[in-house]
């Protein structure tokens, strides 16, 4: 057998992606990864008019046609009908990532119990999506990728001292639910990977937007071993292994990018 080269394996020509959050702070350096290596991208938004302009700046080195759906993940209907949309539009998903996300900016003093169960739910939705994929890859008999963008919060717990007098802390909610997608990542892994599905989590470290408080981010740099925050773009490498046939016998695994600051 002819051993696949370096670029083969990396070549997303022929694969549509589909990215809920796509156009946020992210997400767009994600839909770059996938168009660069040739994929078809079809951007999840719950407002796809919102998103267009941003779809048609996509590179486009096979030529393809990037496409844009309405999918809220937190509302059943319309994570379906997205999912539905994405395949009438592409004519088929082979690579999912599920990086849309919708918090509340409530740390544990405040946080309600409706707030903190609304939370959970993005993880709910994560599942559904999964599902749609792996029941869809499985019906066409061709292999799958999930990726669920989780973060360090589901790994650690977050310093207090890095957002006292600040800004809220990052949420215990966010802590319970990005840990839970880990966990998920782990066991739909196991189920699927005789399917040919495989289902991985890509955890960022500190990559603050320039929203973020300027306060705030001095003091997680200083926490962080390498000093620095991460750039969006220092993510398209590690999400194109996990995407791609390049990492074809990964699967169940959580893959960190954040700059050593789990490895303290
Ligand atoms: N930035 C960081 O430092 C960091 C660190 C660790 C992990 N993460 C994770 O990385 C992912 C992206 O974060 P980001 O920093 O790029 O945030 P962001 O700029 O706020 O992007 C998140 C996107 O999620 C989409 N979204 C919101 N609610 C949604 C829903 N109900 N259904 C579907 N999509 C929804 C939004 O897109 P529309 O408005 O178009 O719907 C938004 O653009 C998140 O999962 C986040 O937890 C970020």
């Amino acid at each position: 057998m002819s051993e696949p080269t370096i670029h083969s394996l990396f070549d997303l020509t022929g694969r549509v992606a589909l990215v809920t959050g796509g156009s946020g702070y992210l997400g767009q350096s994600l839909c770059r990864a996938l168009a660069e290596a040739g994929a078809t991208v079809v951007v999840g938004s719950r407002n796809r008019d919102t998103v267009l302009e941003f779809v048609r700046s996509l590179p486009t080195p096979a030529g393809v046609t990037h496409e844009a759906v309405t999918l809220d993940h937190l509302d059943e209907a319309s994570l379906n009908s997205g999912f539905d949309t994405a395949l009438a539009r592409a004519g088929q998903v082979d690579i999912l990532v599920n990086n849309g996300h919708q918090g509340q900016p409530l740390d544990l003093t405040t946080v309600t119990a409706e707030a903190f169960n609304a939370d959970l739910r993005n993880v709910t939705g994560y599942f559904l999506l999964a599902r749609r994929l792996r029941d869809h890859v499985v019906a066409r008999q061709v292999p799958g990728s999930v990726v669920m963008i989780g973060s360090m919060y589901g790994v650690v717990g977050s310093y207090p001292d890095a957002y006292a007098g600040i800004c809220v802390a990052s949420p215990v909610q966010y802590h319970a639910l990005k840990g839970g997608v880990v966990q998920m990542t782990r066991h739909l892994a196991v189920y699927w990977a005789k399917d040919n599905v495989r289902v991985n989590c890509l955890s960022p470290g500190p990559f603050p937007s320039s929203k973020a408080p300027p306060a705030m981010v001095t003091r997680l740099v200083e926490k962080s071993p390498s000093q620095r925050m991460g750039q969006p773009h220092e993510l398209k490498g590690p999400l194109l292994l996990l995407a791609s046939d390049a990492g074809s016998y990964i699967t169940g695994q959580n893959l960190l990018v954040d700059g050593g600051w789990t490895a303290w």
